[in-house]
């Protein structure tokens, strides 16, 4: 597995699956990241907070309510209570039995086949950054497991990636964002050394993906689910795209 940061990883532009496989497999889970895998993505993206025993969770929502069979917040219950919860049937029970899953048990099983993009959510940002605190346990776990080279870090917490930026081992870096970059976020991006922005597609511009060239960012906008928006961040510049159709999009990219 190479280092995410080499810049001979970018002859073509990157599929990125969007919390997996999210448009055919039940959204972060198991099933989806191995789908999204065998897909031909070049990394895949998930969503992490912590339970109550503050343990790194794979979820998209603060609540269980949409993607398990459970109710209520997910950081009140222990990790022992996530799993008794089916993370699948919601979506079609040929799924049923699909656990939440832990941080680590996603990185046992992607291996370093692909690089992954571990969102922290920003409902688990701690200003106050107990020792235990989210996006320490992240690293540790990256370095733990010797993955820090094979794994992406973003947030649209900047105070998670100023955390991080400061730390004696960080990974590679991402912002993201529902809004365009303005002079000083862009700034703060290239001083933070930052590996990539990944901009909401809706707010991308040719000149926004120039000037985070410019200060040595690359450019992934989610969540881009037709050909024609494909196309359109191609033609402005971008190096990957985040999408719910991994197969899809690799037709779009190609076939154009
Ligand atoms: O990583 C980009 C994207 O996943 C952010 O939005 O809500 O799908 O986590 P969301
Ligand atoms: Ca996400």
């Amino acid at each position: 597995m190479k280092n995410i940061q080499s810049d001979d990883n970018f002859g073509s532009p990157w599929i990125v699956g969007h919390r997996g496989y999210r448009a055919r497999y039940p959204e972060n889970t198991l099933v989806g990241f191995e789908a999204a895998i065998s897909a031909g993505v070049a990394m895949i993206e998930l969503d992490v907070m912590l339970s109550r025993d503050r343990r790194i969770i794979v979820i998209h929502d603060s609540t269980l309510d949409r993607t398990t069979n459970g109710f209520g917040d997910v950081a009140d219950k222990t990790l022992a209570e996530l799993k008794m919860l089916d993370a699948g049937g919601w979506f079609d029970s040929r799924f049923s039995g699909q656990q939440v899953p832990e941080l680590s048990e996603v990185l046992d099983l992607i291996d370093r086949r692909i690089f992954v993009n571990i969102e922290l959510k920003s409902t688990a940002y701690e200003p106050d950054h107990p020792p235990d605190a989210i996006e320490k346990q992240v690293i540790e776990l990256l370095k733990r497991k010797n993955m820090l080279e094979s794994n992406l870090v973003s947030s649209f917490e900047a105070g998670f990636l100023e955390q991080i930026a400061v730390m004696a081992q960080p990974p590679a870096i991402a912002l993201i964002s529902d809004e365009p970059a303005s002079g000083d976020v862009i700034g703060m991006c290239g001083s933070l050394n930052l590996f990539s922005w990944h901009p909401n597609y809706r707010v991308v511009t040719e000149d926004q993906v120039n000037r985070m060239h410019a200060v040595g960012l690359k450019v992934f906008p989610f969540t881009v689910n037709t050909r024609a928006d494909a196309i359109k961040m191609l033609d402005m510049g971008v190096d990957g795209i985040i999408t719910d159709e991994p197969e899809l999009a690799f037709n779009w990219i190609h076939k154009q």
